[in-house]
């Protein structure tokens, strides 16, 4: 195709797809149908993981769930059988350990089969500043936030690839978008987790294997225990998300193949004029909205929340 050809169908390309975006502001998207579909959701013994558990089970799916909490993922599996999954299994398992989740992927694809909506889920977080932090918990937040994405990926990917069939879902965190003060671990491993599921999401589709969509998710603080002491400045722009809000928002995301969903609506606005406003006046906005004292009052989640 020669150079005006090619920029013509660009241009009108362009244009239908922002109609396009503009009409979906109106008319909601079809949704598909995941009934009978394999889902496996790390870190589903509780929180987040739990609650889409819970939101999967009613749409008739297969839960897999994968925690180092035993009791809590029985409890996740007992919400998730009440609320309509057609079965549920549970496993532990340690995502920060490749072997292991090579291990149970292996016994997961014997006894249950092939997953194709696979939801990396589990995190942590060290809550102190960077020179303060234990190198140990540095490498643990690395291996759980983002390295696990990648054995996971490894271990469920290729029966997906080999249908062009599946759903990729990475739970980041508006940090993984926008730094913050005291958090530089945790952003450093959401920040991998965005970049990698959103190059592995390219991967598939240069390949043509456009059946399988990628949902990446960036929630700004959820009510979950994990931040717990956290504070926001000003509640109305920032709030704190309610998990069960969170939930549905990323099954929704999910059923209309949504590739980014930021939470609240105010990140969409901050994290594009992260990088056209010039240095100075990012940093004033940032400290109006309170980031540089995010984590002062951080006391994360107490072992009896566990
Ligand atoms: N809570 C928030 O404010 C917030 C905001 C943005 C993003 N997120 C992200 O959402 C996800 C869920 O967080 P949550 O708020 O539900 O926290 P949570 O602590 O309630 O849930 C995390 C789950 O991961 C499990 N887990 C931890 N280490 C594991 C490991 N090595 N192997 C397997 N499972 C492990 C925990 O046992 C727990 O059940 C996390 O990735 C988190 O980073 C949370």
């Amino acid at each position: 195709m020669n150079f005006l050809l090619e920029t013509l169908r660009v241009l009108l390309l362009s244009l239908w797809y922002n109609v396009e975006a503009f009409i979906h502001l109106f008319v909601p998207k079809r949704k598909k149908n995941i009934t009978g579909e394999l889902v496996l959701i790390t870190g589903a013994g509780s929180g987040i993981g739990r609650l889409m558990a819970r939101e999967f089970a009613a749409h008739g799916t297969v839960l897999v769930l994968w925690d180092i909490n035993q009791e809590g993922m029985k409890e996740t599996a007992k919400l998730a059988k009440q609320n309509g999954a057609s079965r549920v299994h549970y496993y532990l398992c340690d995502c920060s350990d490749k072997n292991e989740v090579y291990r149970v992927a292996d016994q997961v694809k014997r006894e249950v089969g092939d997953i194709s909506i696979l939801v990396n889920n589990a995190g942590i977080v060290t809550g102190k500043k960077f020179m303060d932090a234990p190198d140990s918990l540095i490498e643990k937040t690395m291996e759980v936030n983002s390295m696990a994405h990648f054995w996971t990926y490894k271990a469920f990917l290729p029966a997906m690839i080999a249908n062009n069939h599946g759903h990729l879902v990475s739970i980041a965190s508006s940090a993984g978008l926008i730094s913050v003060n005291g958090l530089a671990d945790y952003c450093a491993s959401k920040f991998a987790a965005v970049g990698f599921a959103e190059s592995v999401g390219l991967e598939l589709l240069a390949t043509g294997k456009d059946g399988i969509k990628t949902t990446i998710v960036c929630p700004y603080f959820i009510n979950t225990g994990m931040f717990d002491g956290c504070q926001t400045k000003w509640p109305t722009l920032l709030p704190i998300l309610d998990p069960e809000y969170v939930a549905k928002k990323i099954l929704n995301a999910v059923l209309t193949d949504q590739v980014y969903l930021l939470l609240p609506k105010t990140m969409y606005l901050i994290s594009a004029l992260k990088t056209i406003l010039p240095m100075k006046q990012g940093i004033l906005l940032g400290q109006y909205l309170g980031a540089f004292n995010l984590m002062d009052h951080f006391r994360g989640r107490s072992r009896k929340q566990e």
